[in-house]
C-alpha cells in the first residue's frame, strides 16, 4: 500500500512527486482544490466534488485541462494503485509555472495534481467523540464559495482553536452572523429547527452540507437555510459541523460553555445514522 500521486498524466510515489517552485500555486496561491473521501475503495460523491471543482476553476478563470471523465478514471486508478480501502483524494489545479507576476501569464500551462492518502475507517456512531468549538471573527475575503488554496485566515483561526483545545473555530462576520467553520459547515438547532447559513459567497457550500440537507428533507426535520447569529448560537439546543473528512461531528461546548446535553442530541444522532446509510448505499453495497 502506497501514497500515490498523479501529476499531469504521470503516476509517482507521493514522496517523489514534484512541481516547479515557480508554480503559481506555490508562489501566489493561484489555484483551487478538492478533497474527496474514499470509503471501501470507492470515492464518495465524486460527481458533486468534480462539479464544485469546475465551478471553483471557472471562478478564477481557469479551464480544467482534462475532461471530467478522464479525471474520474484517474481517481479510480489512483485508489487501485494505492491499495487503500479508506482514504482521501486531494486534487489541485493551479495557473501553472511562470515568471512571478500578479498578471495571468500568457504562456503558462495549468498544473493539475492529484494524490491519495490513507485515512482511518469512519467510526461507529457511539465511538464519535463530541468536540469543542470556539468562536472567532471571520477574517476571510468575500468569495468563500470558491475552494481556493488561499487558506491563511482559515489556518490561523484553526490553529487558535487547536491551541484552545477545540476541534474547530466557528467563524462570525462583523455583524455577529455565524458563517461556517475553518474547514467545515456549521449547523445548529434553534427553537426546534435546524439552521445553517445559506450557500452564498460567505461560505463554501460543502458537499457534506448538501448531503445532510438532503437527509434533513428526506426525514422531514424542520429546517431553515437561514443565517443565525452568536446570540442564537448561545441558545442552540444542538450544534454540529460537517465536512468530507469529519462527516457529521457533534459539538459539545462552544467557548468552553457546555451545550444543554446530551451530545450528540437527538437530531444530530439521527443525521449521523442516516449519513452512515448514505455511505453504505454509495460505497459499501454492490451498486453501480
Ligand atoms: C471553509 C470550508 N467550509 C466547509 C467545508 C466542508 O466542505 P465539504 O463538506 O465539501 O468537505 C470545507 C472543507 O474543506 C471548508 O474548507
Amino acid at each position: 500500500m502506497q501514497n500515490i500521486a498523479w501529476i499531469d498524466g504521470t503516476y509517482r510515489d507521493l514522496s517523489k512527486a514534484k512541481v516547479s517552485i515557480e508554480d503559481r500555486g506555490y508562489l501566489l496561491g493561484d489555484g483551487v482544490y478538492e478533497v474527496i473521501r474514499v470509503y471501501n475503495s470507492r470515492p464518495f460523491y465524486l460527481d458533486a466534488h468534480l462539479q464544485r471543482f469546475l465551478r471553483s476553476a471557472e471562478a478564477i478563470r481557469l479551464d480544467l485541462p482534462y475532461p471530467v471523465d478522464r479525471i474520474t478514471e484517474t481517481v479510480s486508478e489512483l485508489i487501485e494503485k494505492s491499495g487503500y480501502s479508506e482514504g482521501y483524494i486531494y486534487m489541485q489545479l493551479t495557473r501553472g509555472s511562470a515568471k512571478r507576476d500578479h498578471l495571468f501569464p500568457d504562456d503558462a500551462v495549468p498544473t493539475m495534481v492529484m494524490y491519495v492518502r490513507e485515512l482511518k475507517p469512519v467510526p461507529e456512531i457511539d465511538a464519535v467523540e463530541p468536540q469543542e468549538g470556539i468562536t472567532l471573527p471571520d477574517e476571510r475575503w468575500l468569495n468563500c464559495h470558491i475552494k481556493t488554496t488561499n487558506l491563511l485566515p482559515n489556518l490561523l483561526a484553526r490553529q487558535k482553536a487547536s491551541e484552545a483545545g477545540a476541534v474547530e473555530a466557528i467563524l462570525y462576520r462583523q455583524d455577529g452572523t455565524v458563517t461556517e467553520g475553518t474547514r467545515s459547515n456549521v449547523f445548529a438547532v434553534i427553537d426546534g429547527k435546524v439552521r445553517t447559513h445559506p450557500a452564498t459567497n460567505l461560505i463554501l457550500a460543502g458537499i457534506t452540507r448538501g448531503i445532510v440537507i438532503d437527509i434533513i428533507q428526506e426525514l422531514s426535520i424542520p429546517f431553515l437555510e437561514k443565517p443565525f447569529n452568536l446570540q442564537e448560537l448561545e441558545t442552540a439546543e444542538e450544534v454540529w459541523v460537517t465536512s468530507t473528512t469529519m462527516e457529521v461531528n457533534p459539538i459539545k461546548a462552544i467557548d468552553s460553555r457546555l451545550l444543554k446535553s446530551p451530545v450528540p442530541g437527538p437530531i444530530c444522532k439521527q443525521l449521523m445514522e442516516a449519513f452512515h446509510n448514505k455511505i453504505a448505499a454509495n460505497c459499501l453495497e454492490d451498486v453501480k
